[in-house]
């Protein structure tokens, strides 16, 4: 099982969106907040990008593929107007967004942040005991408090729950960090099931990819 993954940022986007479908560029035109805009069309773009690696697709084919949000706000990819069974997710922060695609309809998601200090009472109202226990017995509680926030938000988007679930329904469970990587498993307090995870680290982010297989690799995507 992999999962295949890309980083972009808003400087590789192309200016002009006739990348998108009609379809898409009615709802790129539907946003009144530029912000919001740019961070969905990032997005996009990222996630196309990632898909005509796998479906042999080159740039001026990306209008082939579409990538809709489902009734819960999961985005699903289209390949001439047919769903991929290929479970996909996205994230954008800060002018950056990564996109992350399955050889399964495995459930999957994932999630970017930028390292930065969280308050106490952010990790109180979000993070369960045994979670802030942990922030505390480490130096770098910015690095752990923010790897922590990435799997919980990576899990609630395979669950495609999003951020309707309590984020303490879902609690890191066990973690073993290398250098610039987490590895890491998650419990789904409600139904009593296992998720796992990979998280990276690179120039000041983490980003956080949990399925529900344990065995799975990353690969990336340039
Ligand atoms: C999903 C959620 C956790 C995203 O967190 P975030 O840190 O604000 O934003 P990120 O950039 O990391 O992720 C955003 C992406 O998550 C995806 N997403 C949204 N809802 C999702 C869900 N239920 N399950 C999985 N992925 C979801 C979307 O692709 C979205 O990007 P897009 O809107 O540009 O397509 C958060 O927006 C949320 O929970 N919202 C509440 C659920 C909701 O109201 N959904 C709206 C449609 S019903």
């Amino acid at each position: 099982m992999n999962i295949y993954w890309m980083r972009q940022s808003n400087s590789d986007v192309p200016h002009n969106p006739t990348w998108l479908s009609q379809q898409e560029h009615e709802k790129y035109s539907s946003f009144r907040i530029e912000k919001r805009r740019q961070d969905w069309v990032l997005g996009r773009w990222t996630m196309k990008k990632l898909a005509a690696h796998f479906l042999h697709i080159s740039f001026p084919d990306f209008l082939r593929i579409e990538i809709f949000a489902a009734g819960d706000g999961a985005p699903e990819l289209y390949f001439d107007a047919q769903p991929v069974r290929q479970t996909i997710s996205l994230s954008h922060r800060e002018h950056f967004a990564i996109a992350a695609l399955t050889d399964s309809d495995m459930k999957m998601g994932c999630d970017l942040e930028f390292v930065e200090p969280r308050s106490k009472v952010f990790m109180s109202d979000y993070f369960t005991t045994n979670e802030n226990v942990l922030v505390q017995k480490f130096n770098n509680s910015a690095l752990y408090a923010n790897f922590i926030w990435t799997a919980k938000e990576a899990t609630v988007k395979a669950l495609r729950e999003g951020l309707r679930l309590d984020t303490r329904a879902v609690e890191v469970v066990e973690l073993k960090k290398d250098t610039e990587q987490f590895t890491f498993k998650m419990q789904y307090h409600k139904t009593d099931t296992p998720y796992w995870g990979q998280a990276v680290l690179f120039d000041g982010f983490i980003a956080a990819f949990v399925c529900e297989r344990s065995q799975f690799k990353m690969i990336r995507i340039n």
